[in-house]
């Protein structure tokens, strides 16, 4: 029998999940084509104008993240059904910070590149206020900046290409547990549809 005492996630988890998810994806579809894109000489303005989007959004997911964060320590998710397998409850749990640790780690990574990149380029947030840079880097000379530009955009790409084979693995197990368990994992995170009662869930 599938029990749970805490069936929902709350609006307020369910928005964020959804918003942040929606945006991580479009950047991670941006995020490649511009790195090609700007070394192309006809593609080279409009991926410039990404990167400034890209910045600006990927700063936007680090407030979200860090919102979300504080609603996952302020509010209790609710309970995993407890005739799921072990491995899977960790499977889950694992996944799930994993997670917290890209939507925080990406943008900060991001961020981090961006202000040791020599070029110095400005942060200017959607084209408005300059977004500050994290000051470590200004004391170095050319060839430092760029080496650690260069480690940051490394990290920023692994944790990139981790991230999608995560996200990959999320979707599956989301879309398992509502075409074959059968349960309410998938439901309760969305905005629209009900959790079905339990017995009518194990029926089906
Ligand atoms: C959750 C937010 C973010 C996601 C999902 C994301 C994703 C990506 C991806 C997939 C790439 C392409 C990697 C490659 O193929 O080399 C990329 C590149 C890049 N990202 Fe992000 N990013 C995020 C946040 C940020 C932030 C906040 C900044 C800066 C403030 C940033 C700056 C950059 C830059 C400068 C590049 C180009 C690196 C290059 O020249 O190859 N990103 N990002
Ligand atoms: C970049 C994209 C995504 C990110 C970063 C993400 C992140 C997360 C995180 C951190 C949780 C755990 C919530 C908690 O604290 O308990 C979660 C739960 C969940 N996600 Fe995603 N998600 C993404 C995309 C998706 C997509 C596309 C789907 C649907 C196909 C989905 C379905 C779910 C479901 C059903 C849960 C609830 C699991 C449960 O009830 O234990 N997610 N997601």
């Amino acid at each position: 029998m599938q029990q749970t005492n805490n069936k929902y996630y709350s609006k307020i988890a369910i928005l964020l999940h959804w918003l942040i998810a929606i945006l991580i994806i479009a950047m991670m579809a941006a995020g490649i084509w511009m790195a090609d894109a700007i070394d192309v000489k006809e593609t080279r303005a409009a991926a410039f104008d990404m990167f400034q989007l890209h910045k600006s959004v990927g700063l936007t997911i680090l407030a979200l993240s860090l919102l979300r964060l504080f609603w996952r320590f302020t509010h209790k998710s609710p309970d995993l059904p407890l005739d799921m397998p072990k491995w899977e409850r960790g499977a889950a749990h694992i996944t799930h910070w994993l997670f917290y640790g890209l939507m925080i780690g990406l943008p900060i990574t991001g961020w981090l590149m961006v202000s040791a990149s020599p070029l110095g380029l400005p942060t200017l947030f959607f084209g408005g206020p300059e977004v500050p840079h994290f000051p470590a880097f200004s004391a170095l000379d050319y060839a430092g900046k760029e080496l650690w530009e260069g480690r940051f955009e490394e990290i920023h790409e692994i944790i990139a290409f981790g991230g999608i084979a995560l996200i990959v693995m999320h979707i599956g197990a989301a879309l398992k547990h509502h075409y074959v368990t059968k349960d309410d994992i998938l439901v309760r995170m969305l905005p629209v549809m009900k959790v079905r009662p339990s017995d009518e869930a194990k029926e089906k």
